[in-house]
């Protein structure tokens, strides 16, 4: 089974990481012009969020 995990970077983007691969970074700040993937427009708006990690497993 894999081992899924979602993170959220401090003031950045959500990674979604599959066996320790990063898979995706998405958005999280609603700033990106190529939704529903970060593209680093959460620096220019200074966005603010504290970091988490959530492990899926079923
Ligand atoms: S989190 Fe990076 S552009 Fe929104």
């Amino acid at each position: 089974m894999a081992r899924v995990v979602i993170r959220g970077f401090e003031n950045g983007p959500y990674e979604v990481n599959v066996d320790g691969k990063a898979i995706y970074h998405l958005c999280r700040c609603g700033h990106s012009e190529n939704k529903p993937y970060c593209d680093g427009h959460h620096k220019k708006v200074e966005f603010k969020a504290p970091p988490f990690e959530l492990e899926i497993t079923k």
